[in-house]
């Protein structure tokens, strides 16, 4: 589904991102793991058209996607949450929600006058799909509340909200259960697993290894920017580089 071929970026003398290519498959989770400063984020990164590569090629489902702009990445299904969470926080849980879907008939000023019918329709349907996403992540009660009166944890639930709301074929998580406590943890989890039954395929950033080996099919592991190894999460805990790369020994 998603083909990375020698990719590689530098800021300056850091080599972020060295020479990495992999590839992810239909229908798993796959995890992305590595110490601190290993490359995780940038890669994301590039992944989603925030940065251009120095070099190596992007591929999603068959299509060259490297050095596109970021919505025309997500028009082709890839959507991303942060690892310190983006929401809008004058705006509620709903309208931030609402934000979310890619072509609405609305946003073009024409159609304001000649499509008027079809607006409405449409933000009726969104409205309805937004409410029931509001719904799954469990934010319902709070669903006209400012985003910023939310818990950090409840605003990475709306954040995951917000990205199934795009309707993405594929989710980048960064650090999606980082800084919340156990329960959303839990929470967080089975979302993501509901989502997968549902057709969606997610690719994740993790400091947590629990929620890595419960959760992941398959898992990349960088250090320095460079790929050390792949494989299944059990497999991976146990890799000697990995070892070495989280602890020195
Ligand atoms: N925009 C930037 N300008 C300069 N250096 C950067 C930039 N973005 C990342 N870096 C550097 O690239 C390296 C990789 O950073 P990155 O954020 O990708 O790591 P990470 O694996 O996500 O780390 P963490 O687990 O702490 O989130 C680090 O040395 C970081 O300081
Ligand atoms: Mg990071």
């Amino acid at each position: 589904m998603l083909e990375i071929k020698g990719l590689s970026k530098s800021f300056g003398g850091i080599h972020a991102v060295s020479n990495c290519s992999f590839g992810l498959k239909d229908y798993v989770i796959t995890g992305l793991i590595g110490p601190n400063g290993s490359g995780k984020t940038t890669l994301f990164n590039l992944i989603t058209g925030s940065i251009p590569p120095d070099k190596g090629e992007i591929y999603f489902k068959g299509n060259r996607i490297d050095g596109l702009l970021p919505y025309k990445v997500a028009q082709h299904g890839i959507i991303r949450t942060f690892q310190l969470t983006r929401i809008f926080p004058k705006m509620t849980v709903l309208e931030n929600m609402l934000l979310a879907p890619l072509h609405q008939t609305g946003e073009i000023l024409w159609s304001l006058w000649v499509k008027r019918r079809r607006i409405r329709d449409e933000e009726k349907a969104y409205r309805e799909k937004a409410l029931g996403l509001i719904e799954t992540v469990g934010l319902s009660h709070l669903k006209d509340q400012f985003a910023e009166n939310l818990s950090y944890g409840q605003q990475k639930l709306l954040e995951l909200g917000r990205a199934f709301m795009a309707d993405p074929k594929m989710i980048l998580l960064d650090e999606p259960t980082a800084g919340i406590n156990p329960s959303l943890i839990r929470k967080i989890m089975e979302l993501i697993l509901k989502m997968k039954e549902s057709g969606k395929v997610f690719f994740i950033i993790e400091h947590n290894m629990g929620v890595i080996i419960e959760l992941c099919d398959w898992v990349f592991v960088l250090d320095n920017g460079e790929k050390i190894a792949e494989g299944k999460p059990k497999e991976i805990q146990n890799d000697p580089r990995v070892i070495e790369a989280y602890w020195g020994v």
